[in-house]
């Protein structure tokens, strides 16, 4: 994986919400791939956060994909209101869902990328079926929720797997984590095969600004990627 093939995804969770246009404007220009949001219902999760209307008005605003990471229900009552209001991506959780396969192929239907999201608990193998029909893999690295949680070292050996899974069965799929990335925790993901960090307090929350933030973070990612070539040249 060559240096710069890792994208962030800013999680405007942990943005401050009265100047959100701004901080989103401010992680475009320091080199944000996409916007993460993330969708709560307080059902699937134990905690409320926003709808489509946010997408809306952010689709206004920024050129960047936007990527609805659902954590709710029954995301199939909603997945037409979240492409009409400019979504690109769908972050379907396989957990709860009865017909997931019918859920993917919906989001598709409406002309969107598609991705499904498994839990801590929840095995690499579920993957196995789907993952043709994916444009997207995300491991949580945290219990959904809650920003400015922790990581949990415990799913780096999930990442590989995943990752040798979409080598085999599906490559070209992105692989995204999700929870508690910093530039401590970003190497560590990278190494295990991760191609695309969401990171929330790491970008929103850091009193030193949004462009030093992802500064940062971009330093550990490139720094990780280097060493990992160099590695793979030698070896
Ligand atoms: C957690 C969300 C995350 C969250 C990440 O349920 O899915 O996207 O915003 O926040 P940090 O990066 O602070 O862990
Ligand atoms: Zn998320």
């Amino acid at each position: 994986m060559a240096p710069g093939i890792v994208k962030l995804a800013p999680s405007i969770l942990s943005a401050d919400f009265a100047r959100l246009g701004e901080q989103v404007a401010e992680a475009e220009r320091a080199g944000a791939d996409r916007i993460h949001i993330d969708v709560m219902d307080g059902h699937f999760v134990p905690n409320l956060s926003m709808g489509a209307p946010i997408v809306e008005s952010l689709r206004r605003v920024t050129h960047l994909p936007l990527e609805a990471h659902l954590m709710i229900s029954d995301p199939d009552l909603f997945l037409d209101e979240f492409a009409q209001a400019g979504s690109d991506l769908f972050l379907l959780h396989w957990e709860g869902n009865n017909n997931l396969h019918r859920t993917v192929q919906r989001g598709k239907a409406l002309g969107k990328r598609v991705g499904v999201v498994i839990n801590l608990a929840t095995p690499a193998s579920v993957l196995e079926e789907i993952l043709p029909d994916l444009d997207q893999v995300l491991v949580m690295t945290v219990n959904p929720g809650f920003g400015h949680q922790h990581f949990i070292p415990t799913t780096l050996p999930k990442i590989r797997r995943v990752r040798r899974m979409i080598e085999e069965i599906k490559p070209g799929c992105d692989l995204e984590v999700d929870g508690g990335i910093d530039a401590t925790t970003a190497p560590l993901v990278v190494n295990g095969g991760a191609n695309i960090l969401v990171a929330g307090s790491a970008i929103f929350g850091e009193g030193e600004g949004v462009g030093a933030a992802m500064e940062r973070l971009r330093i550990a990612v490139n720094q990780e990627e280097t060493s990992k070539i160099r590695k793979s040249k030698s070896g």
